[in-house]
């Protein structure tokens, strides 16, 4: 994929659906008694391989090829039946952990695994609370990572303190929970994304939150139900960027989901200048929901840390390519999570903005940005990580000559029509 700079960027696009609340609506409708029916459903790669793994554990899930409309023939908290075959995660480290938190309680054997990243990626972090809780999950390689292999068991209900802000981690023990004796209950250093928790009690189940502290009670049964899944912030982080950047340029996204503990973009983009104005907020089934106007402004540095960072975590490659364009220096810290996802994300970002021309630090949790030089187009290797191939998109847009990315065809994980939609703002 080749791209070059851009005049300005005008239009108005819609996101697809949310990707982490898409992966909850299939674990939960397909857990739930009855027929639930789900709209802006996103069909990227990590959201089918959650659809598979639930078809193979006996789930009948028919979808409307790109029309976002999914229907799930719930069977019940004990209605999953034994695969025949691995279930294979893709690229998804959402899948791989929810997952293993439903399969522990089950009574039949299973084996995960992944491609060549989500092979590479932590699973000791469910494996332990899980293995606290009674369950029987091993990594076939003895490495902590995936193939994993689990023998389900009874459980019993824990209170566990995550080291790490992580929504995996959290969602894991939460819907094992789901299946143990007692109650279960988990905190943790930061609030991470709490679509779980919203979209279990939706589905009837007994769970409360207090502060960075999540309950869940067994014994209620889940019901089926309609879900109207919002656009991804996620995926309008790179528009927000890019309207930021591009001088001249208005967008209107819209009907994007602005949960508070996903919408960290908008604080740091705004902390950092830009112009962004939230219309028609609302909330859909207890997520909400606005569209977002985004108008170019000059940009300057900012600092990045602490209880911000899980609201933004998968935004902060894109932010660190806004504050390339920023007068002045940006620290991102206390994200030392960025070098176990998709890619080692402080070292393909900090790699790829050097060779644009960038004066940019690695840190061990996280990197310094100089911002306000020049950029000049580049061979962008993306190491097929979806966030990277699009935050470079984003450079490319205002960088002298033009930006070749390595493995572009990965944005196929969470936003297939990224490139088609980035095109339709230039006409
Ligand atoms: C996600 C949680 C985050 C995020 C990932 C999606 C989720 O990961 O980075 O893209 O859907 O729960 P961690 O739980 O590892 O922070």
């Amino acid at each position: 994929m080749r791209l070059h700079s851009v005049n300005r960027l005008k239009g108005t696009i819609t996101v697809p659906g949310d990707k982490s609340i898409s992966h909850r609506s299939i674990m939960l409708a397909a857990l739930a008694e009855g027929r639930s029916e789900i709209t802006g459903f996103l069909e990227g790669a990590d959201c089918l391989s959650t659809i598979s793994c639930f078809q193979k554990l006996g789930i009948e899930i028919q979808t409307e090829k790109g029309s976002g409309t999914v229907r799930v023939c719930g069977r019940g908290l004990h209605g999953l039946t034994a695969p025949s075959d691995t279930l294979d995660t893709g690229n998804s480290g959402t899948t791989i952990r929810l997952l293993s938190g439903i399969l522990a309680a089950q009574p039949f054997s299973s084996r995960l695994t992944g491609d060549a990243s989500i092979q590479r990626r932590p699973m000791k972090r469910i494996m332990e609370p899980l293995t606290q809780m009674g369950a029987d999950i091993r990594s076939e390689a003895g490495n902590g990572c995936a193939p994993l292999r689990i023998q389900g068991a009874p459980l019993s209900g824990i209170h566990y303190t995550s080291k790490v802000a992580s929504a995996q981690v959290k969602s894991a023990i939460l819907l094992a929970g789901l299946y143990a004796q007692g109650p279960t209950s988990v905190t943790e250093p930061f609030l991470s994304r709490n679509h779980s928790e919203i979209m279990l009690k939706l589905f009837g189940a007994d769970i409360s939150s207090e502060g960075t502290t999540a309950t869940i009670r067994p014994g209620a049964a889940l019901w089926a139900r309609s879900i109207q899944i919002p656009g991804d912030i996620s995926s309008a982080a790179y528009f927000i960027a890019a309207g930021a950047i591009v001088p001249g340029s208005e967008i209107l996204i819209r009907s994007v989901g602005i949960n508070p503990t996903r919408d960290g973009i908008l604080k740091a983009a705004q902390s950092m200048g830009a112009d962004i104005t939230l219309e028609n907020i609302r909330t859909d089934d207890g997520e909400p929901t606005a569209d977002i106007l985004i108008r170019s402004s000059s940009l300057h540095g900012t600092t990045l840390g602490g209880s911000l960072i899980p609201t933004l975590i998968d935004e902060l490659p894109v932010i660190a390519v806004m504050a390339a364009y920023a007068e002045g220096t940006t620290v991102i810290k206390d994200a030392a999570e960025l070098k176990v996802k998709e890619s080692d994300r402080i070292k393909v970002m900090t790699e790829n903005l050097r060779a644009m021309g960038c004066d940019v630090e690695a840190a061990d949790d996280g990197m310094i940005i100089h911002g306000g030089k020049p950029l000049h187009g580049a061979v962008i290797d993306t190491h097929t990580d979806h966030r990277v191939a699009m935050s470079f998109a984003v450079a490319a847009l205002q960088a002298e000559g033009d930006t070749k990315l390595l493995g572009a065809e990965c944005i196929d994980i969470s936003y297939p029509e990224f490139y088609r939609d980035l095109e339709s703002l230039c006409r």
